[in-house]
């Protein structure tokens, strides 16, 4: 998606892989700065040594505890994060909604992307959410970090739930936009999270999981309820195009360029 973006654009630059091996983030970061990158995603799993290996850190990027950007201006690197605000813009994208106006279920909120989906909606002002997590221990501290971000004037109701069947079909009334931030789905073979039939057509359905092979069971049954959904394609380009402004904030980022070269 970025090499057809900045050749919409007009800009000389090409976009690569590099392997980088775990331990070598400053290494590598190095680098690029020594070879004259003008920026960098990165990816699982260094997302989070990155953000000991920036000289400059967003805020947001250490809210939520992971840089997949990295800017390199006048030889500083400006560490990012564009997976939470490319949340946000996919939904507003797909549902024609704010997060900040929902209702929402987090499932695998105890993971690395259910937290910061978690924090993300928090901090742009979701006031009801409800957490599940497999193992619900994993819950508490991101209970605690959340209730930390609430502004006591506008106090945020954050409920938890377990991944049983009969827990979740009872508590989806009382929700609007439903995450998977859980691996489940990535495989054919994972068994669906949701019990058969207890989705609704006004639910918002948003699997981060994206399955090259065909949809997820879970868009499967928003599909089979009439339900608007979003995958990881929607997201992997939201965040793609919130990097590309960070490396050149001069554009705005060809969306639908981008789309084409993501989806062909
Ligand atoms: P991370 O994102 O922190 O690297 P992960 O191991 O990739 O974590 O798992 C992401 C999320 O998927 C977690 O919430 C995990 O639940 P646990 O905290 O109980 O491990 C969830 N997950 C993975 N496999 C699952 C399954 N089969 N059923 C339910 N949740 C699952």
């Amino acid at each position: 998606m970025h090499n057809p973006a900045l050749q919409a654009c007009g800009i000389d630059a090409q976009y690569v892989r590099v392997q980088v091996p775990v331990g070598s983030v400053k290494e590598a970061f190095g680098l690029f700065v020594k070879h004259g990158f003008l920026g960098v995603n990165i990816t699982i799993p260094h997302k989070f040594e990155a953000l000991e290996a920036v000289d400059v850190l967003d805020p947001l990027a250490r809210r939520l505890g992971a840089v997949n950007t990295l800017a390199i201006r006048d030889g500083q690197m400006f560490g990012y994060n564009t997976d939470g605000p490319g949340f946000l813009r996919s939904v507003k994208e797909a549902f024609g909604a704010d997060v900040k106006d929902l209702r929402l279920l987090i499932l695998g909120a105890g993971g690395g992307a259910g937290r910061a989906v978690a924090v993300q909606s928090v901090l742009s002002g979701c006031r009801h959410l409800l957490l599940a997590n497999r193992t619900e221990s994993k819950l508490a501290p991101l209970l605690n970090e959340l209730s930390g971000l609430t502004d006591p004037s506008a106090p945020v109701q954050l409920q938890t739930c377990t991944l049983d069947p009969a827990d979740l079909a009872a508590r989806l009334p009382e929700v609007d936009l439903i995450v998977n931030a859980t691996s489940v789905g990535m495989k054919a073979e994972d068994a669906p999270l949701l019990p058969a039939g207890c989705l609704e057509a006004r639910h918002f359905v948003y699997d981060m999981v994206y399955r090259a092979s065909g949809p997820t069971e879970l868009i499967q049954a928003a599909t089979a309820a009439g339900a608007p959904y979003a995958d990881g394609m929607c997201l992997l380009l939201h965040q793609g195009a919130i990097s590309f402004e960070h490396w050149f904030p001069n554009e705005t980022a060809p969306i639908e360029v981008m789309r084409k070269g993501l989806l062909g």
